[in-house]
């Protein structure tokens, strides 16, 4: 089990490499069933101001498998949704909880939290990142190519918080990345150097506009929606500028022959990915789905270790 008992994870980055590594590799052990780490009488906090299925379920399952406990607090049944301070809140669930999973907008609230309780952070969706998910696509790809270095991501669409933290983690993974998506809809700068600055000369990261250098010999396409939680109203204009990301048959052809394609989920089919690519032979997104209770079990069992 990695050691990293009463750790947060706001951020991806909040990992080593190795630690990342380690992690996976924990990961995979738990779903062949090698080991039953347990961790009775410890209760999980789920604390999300945003909808939730794969993340709030699979969460609770991993914690139910390990023994433990969980309490949904979405927004609308605590005293945080009604305004009740940030860091008043933290105090109180610090005394209660063993570990909290927030969803939420702003990345400065998942750090307030943390800044105010002792218990494990982690953060289960923000504006800025969504670290659990990545832990899953990681596995999922190392589970098909056997490997991750060297490997390259292309992730086709808008510069969101799914693309923030695939940067961070392929590059500290050893990956090549590349990001293809409109003008003004590209990664947050800093979040791209900081990619370039882990990379540590291992892999590359390429910001583009045009999608066909983007896909060029990648082995993972990866796409999510093009208005994420929060963005619907603008939904509908975004639609022109992205229709060149969608991930079709004509776009994969242009792959490596070997390529999968990933998807967070919830997807918009005839958006950012057709119907055909989503139940197509390359389609990973089962298994990358099936993949967060993995990961998210060794996290869980890692940080109350
Ligand atoms: N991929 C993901 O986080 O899905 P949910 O929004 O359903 O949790
Ligand atoms: N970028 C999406 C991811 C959903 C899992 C969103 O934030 O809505």
């Amino acid at each position: 089990m990695p050691p990293l008992s009463g750790r947060d994870l706001l951020s991806l980055s909040d990992l080593s490499p190795d630690e990342l590594a380690e992690l996976l590799a924990f990961a995979t052990e738990l779903k062949a069933g090698k080991h039953h780490p347990q961790f009775p009488q410890k209760v999980l906090g789920l604390l999300f101001f945003k909808a939730s299925t794969r993340t709030r379920v699979s969460f609770s399952v991993a914690m139910y498998q390990l023994g433990g406990q969980v309490l949904d607090l979405h927004s609308g049944v605590t005293q945080v949704g009604r305004g009740e301070p940030t860091c008043d809140t933290a105090r109180v669930l610090d005394r209660y909880l063993d570990v909290v999973a927030i969803r939420t907008f702003d990345q400065a609230e998942v750090q307030e939290f943390a800044d105010y309780a002792s218990i494990p952070v982690i953060n289960a969706l923000t504006d800025l990142e969504h670290p659990c998910q990545i832990l899953a696509d990681l596995l999922t790809i190392q589970e098909e190519f056997g490997t991750l270095k060297g490997l390259t991501l292309a992730y086709l669409g808008d510069g969101n918080n799914v693309a923030h933290s695939l940067l961070l983690g392929c590059a500290m993974a050893g990956m090549n990345v590349h990001i293809a998506g409109p003008n003004g809809y590209a990664p947050a700068p800093a979040v791209v150097e900081q990619a370039n600055r882990l990379m540590q000369g291992l892999g590359k990261v390429l910001v583009t506009t045009d999608p066909d250098l983007a896909v060029k010999d990648a082995q993972i396409l990866y796409t999510d929606v093009w208005a994420s939680m929060g963005q619907e109203s603008e939904a509908g204009q975004r639609l022109p500028a992205f229709q060149p990301y969608q991930v079709n048959s004509q776009l994969l052809e242009q792959a490596s022959s070997d390529a999968i394609v990933l998807h967070c989920l919830p997807a918009h089919r005839g958006e950012e990915i057709t119907h055909q690519v989503m139940e197509g032979a390359a389609s990973r997104v089962w298994e990358q789905a099936e993949n967060r209770m993995h990961a998210q079990k060794a996290l869980l069992a890692s940080v109350l270790g």
